[in-house]
């Protein structure tokens, strides 16, 4: 038996990155998985993957950032795919998008989604949540280039940070909060992943060397590992982890 057979899973941000590689993983490990993204060809393209594959998945267009959304989002897995017990708050943006678009989507896109997620979880008997920080959940971030004085600050400046450390407080209060209902809420910091999200580094060779750097491991990580620990942290192996927030980040924040 699989880990995670007859288990059916939401997953948001699934169109690309670590949602596509953590359907793609949940769904090879036996899970349903319902593939939410505000890009709705990108989920439907995971979803028609893990069923080349011979796994079960459907697809939906999501938008994060609105509760009402997220809240039918909840309801729709549970009636289409049968059940919910999984649920992956990992859609996000990078840097750039500004203060609000940035709070909007990785803050209060993941707070929805525990919000209506976690007592959806428990009447039915509980379930784990998975949320996706970062090490900028963790510590601030140097960037490629140093501000110099007089320039101006980009808009939203800081804005990644604080949302990613905001993921970090609400995975713990939850956590804290749904302990004795038998759900387990957990976040995963990865550190730099080779996603479209920092097509920097495929785009800038100095830039990449610079985030490699960054790793004690020298090297970017993959999708496909930060998928392996949110499989883990779905299953039964972790059935005595919660409130934690998971870095997989090649030793980045542990210098
Ligand atoms: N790639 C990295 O280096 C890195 C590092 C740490 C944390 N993260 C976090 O990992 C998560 C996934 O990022 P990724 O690297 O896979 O990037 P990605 O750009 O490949 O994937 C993000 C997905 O989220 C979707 N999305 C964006 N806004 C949305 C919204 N409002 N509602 C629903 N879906 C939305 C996008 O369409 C996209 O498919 C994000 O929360 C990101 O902040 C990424």
């Amino acid at each position: 038996m699989a880990r995670l057979d007859n288990r059916v899973a939401l997953i948001t941000g699934a169109g690309s990155g670590i949602g596509r590689a953590s359907a793609i993983r949940m769904a090879s490990e036996g899970a349903a998985v319902m593939c939410a993204d505000l890009d709705e060809d990108g989920a439907q393209g995971t979803a028609a993957t893990i069923a080349e594959h011979g796994g079960k998945a459907a697809a939906m267009k999501l938008d994060v950032s609105a509760e009402t959304e997220v809240k039918d989002a909840i309801a729709r897995t549970a009636s289409e795919l049968g059940n919910l017990n999984i649920i992956y708050n990992n859609a996000g943006v990078g840097g750039g998008f500004g203060w609000d678009r940035t709070i909007a989507v990785n803050l209060s896109g993941v707070y929805y989604g525990l919000l209506h997620g976690a007592p959806f979880l428990a009447e039915r008997g509980g379930g784990a949540i998975i949320n996706t920080a970062s090490v900028a959940g963790l510590i601030g971030l140097v960037g490629v280039q140093p501000i110099e004085l007089g320039q101006p600050l980009p808009e939203g400046a800081g804005a990644y940070v604080a949302a990613k450390h905001g993921v970090s407080g609400l995975t713990k209060q939850f956590a804290i909060t749904f302990a004795r209902m038998n759900v387990r809420v957990n976040a995963i910091a990865p550190g730099y992943i080779e996603t479209p999200m920092i097509a920097i580094a495929s785009e800038d060779e100095t830039a990449r060397r610079f985030l490699e750097s960054l790793h004690p491991m020298g090297r970017l990580g993959q999708a496909e590992e930060i998928a392996a620990a949110a499989a883990f942290l779905a299953s039964d192996d972790a059935s005595f982890i919660t409130g934690i927030v998971l870095p997989v980040d090649g030793g980045y924040t542990s210098r």
